[in-house]
This record gives C-alpha cells, sequence and structure tokens, in this order.
C-alpha cells in the first residue's frame, strides 16, 4: 500500500491532495513501476487519478453495477479486486486509496509505502488509517528537507509486518 500522508493524517481534501510536492510524485510513479493497482472509484476520477491510472494496469473497486472503467478492470468488492490482480502477469499489487480504500486493505497487506509530509493541512477531509505499531515496524526511513520546487519537508518510510 502507498501513501503520502500529512503530519495529521490528513491525504486528501475535497477529492485532491493538499499539497504540490513534486519529489514525492516522482518517488511514487518509482515505486509503482512494474506493479498492478488497485483503486477506489473515487481515487481513479480525481484528478491525480486521470495521471496514474493512464496507460496503467489497474483495477478499480465500485458498488456500481455497470461501471466502466477506460482501460482498467472493474470489481465489486476488495476480495474480487485481489482475485483479479492474482490472475495479473504483474508480481506485485499496489494499493494506491484512497482512505476508503486503505482502510480496508490495511489488514491484507504486508508493506506500507508512506511519504510523510511534514505539515498539518487544515482543510482535510480524508484520512490514512492509523498505523498500528504492535503490527507494523519501520525498516527503512528516508528524511528530506523543504527546497525550491518541494514546500515541506518529507519522509519516505517503509514499514512491514
Ligand atoms: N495522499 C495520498 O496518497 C492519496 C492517495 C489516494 C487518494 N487520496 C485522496 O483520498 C481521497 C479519496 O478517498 P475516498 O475514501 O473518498 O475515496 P476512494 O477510497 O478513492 O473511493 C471510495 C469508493 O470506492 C468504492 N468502494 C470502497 N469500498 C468498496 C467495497 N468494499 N466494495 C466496492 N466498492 C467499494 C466506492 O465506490 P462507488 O461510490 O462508486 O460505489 C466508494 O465510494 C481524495 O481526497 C484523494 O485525493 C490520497
Amino acid at each position: 500500500m502507498i501513501a503520502a500522508v500529512a503530519d495529521n493524517g490528513v491525504i486528501g481534501s475535497e477529492g485532491e491532495l493538499s499539497w504540490h510536492l513534486p519529489a514525492d510524485l516522482e518517488f511514487f510513479y518509482r515505486q509503482i513501476e512494474g506493479a498492478f493497482l488497485l483503486t477506489g472509484r473515487k481515487s481513479l476520477e480525481s484528478g491525480q487519478g486521470q495521471d496514474i491510472f493512464n496507460g496503467r494496469p489497474y483495477v478499480v473497486v465500485t458498488r456500481q453495477e455497470g461501471y466502466t472503467a477506460r482501460g482498467g478492470q472493474v470489481a465489486h468488492s476488495i476480495k474480487e479486486a485481489i482475485a483479479i490482480a492474482e490472475k495479473q502477469p504483474q508480481d506485485k499489487l499496489c494499493v494506491l486509496g484512497g482512505a476508503a480504500i486503505y482502510e480496508q486493505c490495511m489488514p491484507l497487506v504486508d508493506e506500507l509505502i508512506i511519504t510523510e509530509i511534514h505539515t498539518r493541512p487544515e482543510d482535510g477531509d480524508a484520512f490514512f488509517p492509523e498505523i498500528d505499531t504492535s503490527v507494523w515496524r519501520e525498516f527503512t526511513r528516508e528524511d528530506h528537507q523543504a527546497d525550491a520546487e518541494n514546500p515541506h519537508d518529507y519522509s519516505f518510510v517503509y514499514y512491514r509486518k
């Protein structure tokens, strides 16, 4: 599972990200390279989603019957999405959110790749679930300072069970 999470747990606001950090986008695209992707319907339809899923293999989860997704497959439960992912040639599945999907997939995944964005947006309305440290162990952390292009300090953090 991969997410960018602010220090107050915020991952989005009104359907979009609350920050613009090119360094994190670059990191994100490197992490998902060659993987099969799983997304919630709302994140797929967000502005960012258009860029991420265009031309990459993915499954979208929705409760809507008859939903179609250009270039992607459609599942009506997380279980069905994972069954679809298991049939793909890619050997890695990346869960890309949003909040509803992170919450449900947290018990199912074996790695968390989190960019901590060291800011506290006040307008957030979507949150990452709590990372239970009795289950998850941080095993790599890379801290970076804000610079001319990236307005906040940020850290790339990997967790495993
Ligand atoms: N910071 C990050 O790394 C990051 C990453 C991704 C997203 N985000 C942010 O997260 C926010 C969106 O999160 P969200 O929770 O509102 O939406 P979401 O998780 O992207 O999508 C939710 C939708 O997924 C479908 N769904 C969820 N659980 C399902 C299930 N068990 N079975 C079938 N369908 C299911 C439903 O679609 P239907 O309504 O069609 O039935 C539901 O409305 C945005 O602000 C976005 O920018 C942030």
